[in-house]
């Protein structure tokens, strides 16, 4: 909320200094006449239309995926082909500066940090990539993706401070580097390339820095990147213009999961086309992010209610409305959101960053994955699109159906000259009326009421429907259809899917030549009307309900189905020719039925199929005739039977072997306390002392010496204060405010007594707390006083020099009640082990803990999560399981607890191998299932879980329940995953 709020607020100073210095802007902005890359390359070019590749005019559907949030590199291409199998072309992806320098000067790609894995998936999947390296990328990163360090390092950052351009100079030129070997222009999937993200709003009396701008480009190209530059302003707000391709995102039915029914009625912004046209009238409109599912937050609804709130009615009415506007560059942020492991995540958000996409944390696809289908394969079929202008931008209320509840926008093809799309939607976004309406629109036989024969369309509360005219399908051509379609010629027949929500009526009219082509129903049983329009047209009239197959004249075959039959129809591409190979989009073979078709390649005349099932599933394949006699689904020949129209059909039925997974609780549990430090016989001796007095970060210390634990190179996970003092006899207690992030809590120990907790809830960010000691001590007498805190990631820097990400985690101040004067004479502190000098290279800097596998856990005793302290502290627990899920399925495993009402106040967090997956608080929540992925897990062999526990009552705490649970079961063709590398425990140099 309190993110949100500082999101709007900063926006709103944006609007503010932008109006103020509009004058230099402009200036700045006339400039700008789109420079084909600078001519440093001609592989991706652009007019106002559209991206070309290699020549070809291509609208890029794409979707974000972040790798460092999926560490399991070889499911990046399950990830990619499922993204493929939309019929999206392209992902998008931030690369977070943060992991990859965590100590100054020391760049690191190795383990899961490695980007060529991923771009190595993406060209193998044939899907292009937008190489997003920031530096800065917000993205619900800790420090919105900048260093640790960064919180100490003078200069205004997100400026052209100079301290600020030699930070990120290293990082810029290494990533740069990779990106650049990638490109296209050397025969990798990389087509763009975003620099900075949103610089869009600026604290005060800062505003927008054109040197930093150009100086980052410079040091982009630099790096040897020779494709586009872009980048991705808050709103269409004209900020950073000089980047070859400009463009924008838009969030607009906001971050609120907890109410995914109410949308604003002015949600859908009709006006972004003018915004467009007057930035940048020459460069084709792009949305470099566009809401695609929502973050939740500590304490939030969870993601089930996010992905209801950017549902299937989301992705119609919003999406369609930016194809209202000719977008063609539309990326959705998130497509797969991927978990916020280790240290991630900044305190905004919990472990999932499941955003409600359209393919979940787990991988397994939600109802929007085949909505996004539909309209990918829509686009992928429309050619005429994708030079298309809308015509009454911000008049469209009214226009064409005289209905004033409705909306529609005239989309021309304004090089084809030909065919039209006219996009329906709600006036009011939020209404769940139905509205009646004809559509008068010209089509190339005159000015046409359609329906033409009777009855009325409908627009049933929270749609958009995209109704086409004089639209070639092949070499067939649609007068007009109302209902939508998919279509691809196979064997110089038109194959066209035509289809709308059950139970609609449609009309969709053939044009021909001479003579009305002759129409046969040849499967199911809807009722066709037919009319011969004036002018050579043939129009059928239908509902759309289950499926019917109709075969027009000779060379079209029309599919007349509702929504869930639309839904199981892929559009598959043998692979081409060359390096670039499984981008080929001729040949298209359409299937329908399965879960998920991932590939289709043909070998002489077999045609081998592969893909997933979660149930039996009835096939129908329309391939080539030479094609269709055997066909293989994932290696096993189908037994096909022939339809009278030419195509095949069959039978899978899916294996789904039972697995059963261990019982958590039957388990044996080894434990060891996990807070020695209060201990009376405890050493401190090899922390690091904390005694700077001064800092240069923007925040004053006013404590004696500095206490953020950022100054000392502690940047993640628990972070343990121990201060020293001599007693004056006369205090009462300990008054201590504590920074940790939203949602953090801490503990507080008078030498071995436990004294007191802020448990933390989802609001405080920093909090003062007030601990009584149980006596006061003996005048002269020494004591330790021990703080345990969470960091929950440092904040985000939206807006640009607010140094908002060095807001420190630490102690902000402290003193003694009933006696001012005592000092503390030593102040220590701990975090992760070497702070920016991490010891696990493998897992990263920021996955901070004691868990690693391997070790010897022999003289632990023995006990379990469950069963729990009975006292405040730390308690940590191990145990090993084996797995044994067979290969050929993809059955996703959560960890699963509930929530505890007995010693509500307490922390966990789960390992598994050593990889930190999950962060569970009992009493903010929401989350509850923590999905570990395959390669993570070890799924056939052996498995470390390690669960610490941090019980901030004076009761103790225990675990209400443990559980491993799998999500779903898939047969799948996904290639093989390789465990990513668990390094065991081996006793470290310097470890205490
Ligand atoms: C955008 C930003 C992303 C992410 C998103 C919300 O404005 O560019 O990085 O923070 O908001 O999930």
């Amino acid at each position: 909320m309190r993110y949100l709020l500082v999101k709007l607020l900063a926006l709103l100073c944006t609007i503010l200094v932008t109006a103020k210095r509009q004058g230099i802007a402009q200036s700045a902005r006339r400039s700008l006449i789109p420079r084909q890359t600078d001519n440093l390359q001609s592989n991706v070019t652009w007019d106002q239309y559209s991206f070309k590749i290699n020549g070809k005019r291509l609208a890029i559907f794409s979707g974000e995926v972040h790798p460092y949030r999926m560490p399991v590199q070889s499911l990046h291409l399950d990830v990619f082909q499922k993204v493929k199998a939309m019929g999206f072309n392209a992902v998008s992806f931030y690369v977070f500066w943060g992991i990859h320098e965590p100590k100054r000067g020391e760049l690191s790609f190795e383990g899961f940090r490695d980007l060529q894995p991923f771009i190595d998936a993406a060209k193998k999947a044939g899907i292009y990539l937008i190489a997003r390296p920031g530096p800065y990328i917000n993205a619900e990163t800790t420090a919105g993706g900048f260093p640790g360090w960064g919180t100490y390092t003078p200069g205004i950052w997100r400026t052209s401070n100079a301290t600020y351009l030699e930070a990120y100079a290293d990082y810029i030129q290494a990533v740069g580097s990779t990106i650049a070997a990638n490109e296209i222009t050397k025969g990798g999937p990389i087509i763009l390339v975003q620099s900075e993200n949103e610089y869009s709003g600026f604290q005060a009396p800062y505003t927008e820095d054109f040197v930093y701008e150009s100086k980052l480009i410079q040091s982009l190209r630099a790096a040897g990147i020779t494709v586009p530059l872009t980048t991705n302003d808050a709103s269409p707000g004209g900020h950073y213009t000089s980047v070859n391709v400009w463009g924008y995102d838009s969030y607009p039915d906001g971050f609120d999961c907890s109410h995914p029914y109410t949308w604003s009625p002015n949600a859908v912004p009709e006006s972004y086309w003018n915004a467009h046209l007057k930035y940048t009238p020459n460069i084709p409109n792009a949305v470099y992010e566009f809401q695609g599912g929502a973050f939740d937050g500590w304490g939030g609804s969870g993601y089930s209610t996010c992905a209801t709130l950017t549902g299937p009615e989301f992705e119609r009415v919003f999406y369609k409305n930016e194809f209202a506007m000719s977008t063609t560059m539309l990326n959705l942020y998130m497509i797969f959101g991927g978990t916020n492991w280790g240290g991630i995540a900044h305190p905004g958000v919990y472990t999932s960053y499941d955003y409600g996409s359209a393919i979940s944390e787990d991988r397994t696809l939600r109802e929007k994955f085949y909505e996004l289908k539909l309209q990918a394969n829509f686009l992928a079929a429309s050619p005429a699109y994708i030079t298309t202008r809308p015509q009454n931008a911000g008049k469209s209320q009214g226009a064409f159906t005289g209905n004033q509840a409705l909306k529609t926008t005239q989309v021309l093809d304004k090089v084809g000259n030909k065919t039209g799309f006219y996009v329906v939607r709600q006036s009011d976004a939020s209404s769940n009326a139905v509205q009646q309406y004809n559509l008068t629109v010209p089509t190339s036989i005159g000015s046409l009421t359609i329906p033409t024969m009777g009855g009325t369309l409908s627009l049933t509360g929270k749609d958009s429907k995209i109704h086409i005219v004089d639209y070639s399908a092949g070499s067939t051509t649609l007068t007009y259809s109302t209902a939508e379609l998919m279509t691809a010629t196979i064997d110089g027949r038109d194959i066209i899917v035509l289809y709308g929500n059950s139970g609609e009526l449609h009309e969709t009219a053939i044009k021909f030549a001479t003579e009305a082509p002759t129409v046969k129903v040849v499967s199911g049983n809807t009722a066709i009307k037919q009319k011969q329009l004036p002018g050579g047209s043939l129009a059928l009239q239908f509902i759309t309900s289950g499926q019917t197959v109709v075969q027009v004249g000779d060379n079209t075959l029309l599919y007349i189905v509702d929504r869930t039959n639309a839904y199981q129809f892929w559009v598959l591409h043998p692979p081409g020719e060359g390096p670039l190979a499984s981008f080929n989009t001729e040949n298209p073979i359409i299937v329908k039925g399965g879960y998920l078709l991932r590939s289709v390649t043909l070998n002489g005349s077999t045609l081998a199929l592969t893909g997933d099932l979660n149930n039996t599933s009835s096939f129908e394949v329309v391939a080539p005739k030479a094609q269709s006699k055997t066909i293989t689904f994932n290696g096993s020949p189908l037994t096909l039977t022939s339809t009278s129209y030419g195509t095949v059909t069959a039978s899978i039925a899916p294996s789904l072997p039972a697995v059963s997974l261990p019982n958590l609780s039957s388990l044996t549990w080894k434990t060891a306390n996990s807070l020695p430090e209060i201990s009376a016989t405890y050493s401190d001796a090899a922390w690091t002392i904390a005694n700077h007095t001064n800092t240069t970060n923007p925040r004053r210390s006013t404590t004696p010496v500095v206490l953020y634990a950022g100054d000392y190179g502690y940047h993640t996970g628990n972070i343990l204060w121990r201060a020293q003092f001599s007693s004056t006899g006369a205090e009462t207690a300990f008054t201590v405010r504590v920074s940790g992030g939203s949602a953090f809590g801490y503990s507080v120990w008078l030498d071995s007594t436990f004294i007191g907790s802020w448990t933390g809830d989802a609001v405080h960010g920093d909090y003062e707390g007030t601990f009584k000691f149980p006596k006061s001590p003996t005048k002269g007498s020494n004591h330790v006083i021990t703080i345990l805190q969470d960091h929950m990631g440092y904040e985000e820097d939206w807006t640009a020099a607010s140094e908002s990400f060095k807001a420190p985690r630490g102690i902000l101040s402290y003193s003694f009640v009933g006696s001012p004067s005592t000092n503390v004479t030593l102040w220590k502190v701990a975090g992760n082990l070497g702070g920016e000098n991490y010891a696990d290279r493998t897992r990263g800097p920021l996955n901070e803990g004691w868990h690693l596998p391997g070790f010897n856990d022999a003289s632990w005793a023995t006990s379990s999560p469950t069963t729990g302290i009975s006292a405040p502290g730390v308690q940590f627990y191990r145990t090993t399981f084996n797995l044994n899920v067979p290969s050929g399925v993809d059955y996703p495993i959560s960890i699963v607890t509930t929530n505890s009402t007995a010693s509500p106040h307490f922390r966990s967090q789960f390992y598994v191998n050593g990889y930190q997956f999950g962060k569970y608080i009992n009493h903010i929540g929401p989350q509850k299932v923590f999905p570990v992925p395959q390669g993570i897990f070890n799924y056939q062999g052996q498995n470390t879980l390690a669960v610490s526990l941090w019980a901030a009552d004076s009761t103790g705490a225990k675990l209400d329940s443990l559980a491993l649970q799998i999500n779903a079961k898939v047969e799948t063709s996904m290639p093989a995953v390789v465990n990513q590398p668990a390094p065991a425990w081996t006793q470290r140099p310097g470890a205490f």
